[in-house]
């Protein structure tokens, strides 16, 4: 009965309900949140996961103004029917320079988290174009017009420059060569020693097959990147976490 009407007490007193409800729903708060504060911690360092180069983070701000996510979700469950069809669960740490993550929640597509090197450039342009041609059930719409627009690599410093703010540990170097970076990639004839020193594993194509830098060597260069960062070859979780 006493604690019945001790909490008689707490009910008839408007105020004094109004605080406590505030410090029990704050201390729910407070569990909730404060982890984040140690965010770094627990993403699980993991080798190999670079940020993107110039064309890929271009490739990637195309995949956002075309709507994929909308289709296609880059998250790997680890549950075993995923992983038989997709490749290794997504980890943390492959999304960490991410802004904004793709996870996406909706899969009229497949995943593609790990649709990096399963297709040729060929493949991913053709598919691109027109999805039908390859894939003839498909209901994915045609993507042509990308092979038409040029870029040009303007804005890439002032863009890499933006993602360090926000915490991608863009070199000085990397800013610096933003530009230079942008084109070797997509050219097999340029010198990419720099370029591959600065991005180690990158893949440097001429990913459409044509002479002119356009949007699609852009996103085929992102898409080809997805998920391959990590080796799962000789990756071993860490456990203790
Ligand atoms: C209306 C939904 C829809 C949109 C939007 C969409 N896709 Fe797809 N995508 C699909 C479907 C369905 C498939 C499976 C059939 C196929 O391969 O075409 C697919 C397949 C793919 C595949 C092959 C994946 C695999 O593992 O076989 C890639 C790569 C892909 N899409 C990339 C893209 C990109 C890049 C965009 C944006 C430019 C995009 N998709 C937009 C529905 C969509």
């Amino acid at each position: 009965m006493a604690i019945l009407d001790r909490h008689a007490i707490l009910e008839k007193s408007p105020t004094l309900l109004f605080v406590t409800s505030l410090f029990v729903v704050t201390i729910g708060g407070i569990v909730e949140i404060a982890p984040l504060f140690w965010l770094e911690n627990t993403i699980e360092k993991v080798s190999g996961v670079r940020p993107y180069t110039p064309l890929e983070l271009k490739g990637r701000d195309i995949y956002m103004r075309e709507g994929c996510y909308t289709c296609h979700s880059q998250m790997i469950r680890p549950l075993r029917d995923e992983v038989e069809r997709y490749g290794p669960y997504s980890l943390a740490a492959e999304s960490m320079y991410d802004h904004p993550f793709l996870w996406g929640s909706k899969r009229t597509g497949p995943d593609l988290a790990r649709v990096g090197g399963r297709y040729s450039d060929a493949w991913q342009v053709d598919h691109l174009k027109d999805p039908q041609s390859v894939v003839p059930e498909s209901i994915m719409p045609k993507y042509a017009f990308l092979a038409d627009v040029e870029i040009t690599p303007e804005l890439m410093e002032e863009q890499l420059k933006t993602h360090r703010f926000v915490g991608v540990p863009y070199t000085d170097e990397q800013i610096e060569n933003a530009a230079a970076d942008f084109k070797a990639q997509a050219d097999p004839d340029a010198d990419t020693d720099g370029f591959l020193e600065r991005y180690p594993n990158a893949v440097v194509s001429n990913f459409d097959g044509e002479p002119e830098l356009t949007e699609m060597d852009a996103m085929v260069a992102y898409l080809q990147v997805l998920g391959t960062m990590v080796d799962f070859s000789t990756f071993i979780p860490d456990e203790s976490r």
